[in-house]
């Protein structure tokens, strides 16, 4: 069958802020990343996806858009935007673009005009409420942020009024509802595609529905972390009835007729529901970024939840969808630190993830830093941290009396920006990631880790996922094969293999700290296995052979 671009794709996720700073102002920037083009095309991935660029006060580093159609100027201008499209498409790099498109930033001109009056055009744009007779809150939701007292409502003294922010105070909700607001979206994520993007993520999808009536929240998600009597439940806001209208309806007038990409990002989505979003019938959108593996606040997965997932989602595809595979991105902790062994076995480890995310069925999400193995990092003060959730969460743990020692130590490990500190090029000062002042404080791993001793390493982790992402496009099995465990729900090794009418693929992953004993079901044990590749020098063993530490393994058949 005929595969659409974007399911032969490697996604490769860029931080901007992070990622390259061209003119020393501590920022990453446009003509930092055109600069590095040719090291991203030498990696072999084929599409970028930027985490927001508008123009943006950085509230929440980008995901608070203040300006819809123009680049933030700390990282370049529209007209840079366009160079560099035009650069990665000359290259064959497709370009995806994320659409806030849940909430604004306070300082976005919707919201500006929305507070001034009740009766001005703009105000519906948003979700306002009368207080309660006693002048409270309109119901008791916390923000997810746990800025402030705790409340998902602000009031504007203005026009006397609450309004609705699932995240910051800064960040207020759109109000789908309400049809001149839709209308001005779709023509503005028109104006990206007439620029000539190839698609787009769309952040926190599944948030978009608002329950009717704004009841009062129930059950909490993380009590400890409630404030005031503001109670946070995830669930609240997501794949509330009524979402896939409004899916169906963005599809029908601007993804359907462009017919682009568009992966969504979103809680909520598991193998069960997934279909009523992403199935070609169901006229949505076209793939979704899920978090049934990868969570920043949840302990890392089992094997066993590794196979009910994987199976799961493979099963979707004879549905025709079509999954992703990730481990780690700007919200999460540095992979290898968080799902493998970033000490001994930093090496291996990462290759081993490397290798699960792009030989399991799906587009591959890589992120910004995993091909050198990057790793989390802990700072000792508050002030080093920029993460909205780490903020809040501090916080709320001092204010409930925790000794600000134990409350870092606590949300360090947790924080978004373990994966958010600047990109390690090399040795030199500030990782080679800028001249001046970084924005947030380098990783000091950097001296060690970086992309140019990677790069000069015979056990090069870049070279490694070279190698995979070359074995895509070989190898049919990975990107058409079905998926079938054949480990015995071995406590230690994850193996599957990928078949279809052409040849199997078989993956031996030893995900653990100890060696491992493995045999194959008969029928596979018999077969004449043929090595691909392998992430640790030397010899390469027949596929029973005890697996190393973290060792991997790929054979054909
Ligand atoms: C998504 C983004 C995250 C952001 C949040 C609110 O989860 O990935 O970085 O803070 O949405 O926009
Ligand atoms: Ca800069």
């Amino acid at each position: 069958m005929d595969k659409k671009w974007w399911q032969e794709a490697v996604v490769y996720e860029i931080y901007c802020k992070s990622f390259c700073d061209s003119n020393g102002d501590g920022i990453g920037d446009l003509p930092g990343v055109m600069g590095k083009l040719p090291m991203l095309k030498d990696l072999g991935i084929n599409c970028i996806w930027f985490t927001p660029i508008y123009k943006s006060p950085q509230v929440d580093n980008g995901y608070d858009v203040a300006d819809y159609y123009d680049i933030d100027p700390a990282y370049g201008t529209l007209e840079d935007f366009k160079k560099l499209l035009d650069m990665a498409h000359s290259m064959g790099i497709r370009v995806i673009m994320d659409q806030v498109l849940n909430h604004s930033s306070d300082e976005c001109v919707w919201f500006q005009e929305s507070r001034k009056s009740k009766d001005n055009p703009y105000r519906n744009f948003y979700i306002w409420q009368p207080p309660k007779a006693d002048g409270s809150e309109p119901n008791n939701w916390g923000n997810r942020f746990r800025e402030g007292n705790g409340s998902a409502w602000t009031f504007d003294e203005l026009t006397g009024e609450y309004y609705l922010h699932q995240y910051s105070a800064k960040m207020p909700d759109l109000n789908w509802e309400y049809e001149p607001l839709r209308q001005e979206i779709y023509k503005m994520l028109r104006f990206w595609l007439d620029l000539g993007v190839d698609g787009f993520r769309l952040d926190v999808f599944t948030r978009l529905k608002k329950p009717a009536g704004l009841p009062d929240a129930v059950n909490a998600s993380d009590p400890a972390l409630d404030r005031n009597g503001y109670i946070l439940d995830g669930s609240m806001c997501t794949c509330v009835e009524g979402i896939h209208e409004i899916l169906h309806d963005i599809w029908a007038n601007v993804f359907g007729p462009a017919d682009c990409y568009t992966v969504g990002e979103g809680s909520g989505i598991n193998a069960g529901n997934a279909a009523s979003y992403i199935s070609p019938a169901a006229q949505q959108i076209s793939s979704v970024y899920h978090f049934n593996l990868s969570s920043r606040k949840r302990e890392p997965f089992t094997h066993a939840q590794f196979r009910k997932v994987q199976s799961d989602w493979a099963k979707l595809h004879e549905a025709g969808c079509w999954a992703t595979q990730y481990f780690s991105n700007h919200d999460s902790q540095r992979q290898v630190s968080h799902y493998g062994n970033d000490g001994l076995y930093r090496v291996p480890s990462a290759k081993l993830l490397a290798a699960l995310t792009l030989t399991t069925p799906g587009t591959p999400y890589l992120y910004q830093g995993e091909e050198i193995g990057m790793v989390n990092v802990q700072f000792d003060s508050i002030e080093d941290y920029n993460c909205r959730y780490t903020l809040g969460d501090y916080a709320a743990m001092v204010a409930q009396g925790a000794d600000p020692k134990t409350a870092i130590r606590t949300v360090g490990p947790r924080s978004r920006d373990n994966a958010r500190t600047p990109y390690q090029w090399n040795a030199a000062e500030n990782a080679g990631f800028t001249t001046g002042k970084p924005w947030i404080k380098v990783n000091p791993a950097y001296k060690e880790i970086n992309l140019e001793a990677d790069r000069e390493s015979p056990d090069s982790i870049f070279a490694w996922y070279q190698k995979l992402i070359g074995l895509r496009k070989t190898h049919p099995a990975i990107l058409n094969g079905g998926l079938e465990f054949c480990d015995a729900d071995s406590p230690q090794v994850l193996a599957y293999t990928r078949s279809c009418p052409e040849e199997t693929l078989l993956v031996i992953a030893n995900k653990s700290d100890a060696e491992a004993e493995f045999a194959l079901p008969e029928e596979l044990a018999k077969r004449p296995w043929q090595p691909v590749a392998r992430n640790l020098p030397g010899d390469f063993p027949a596929p029973e052979a005890t697996a190393k530490p973290w060792e991997c393994r790929i054979y054909k058949a």
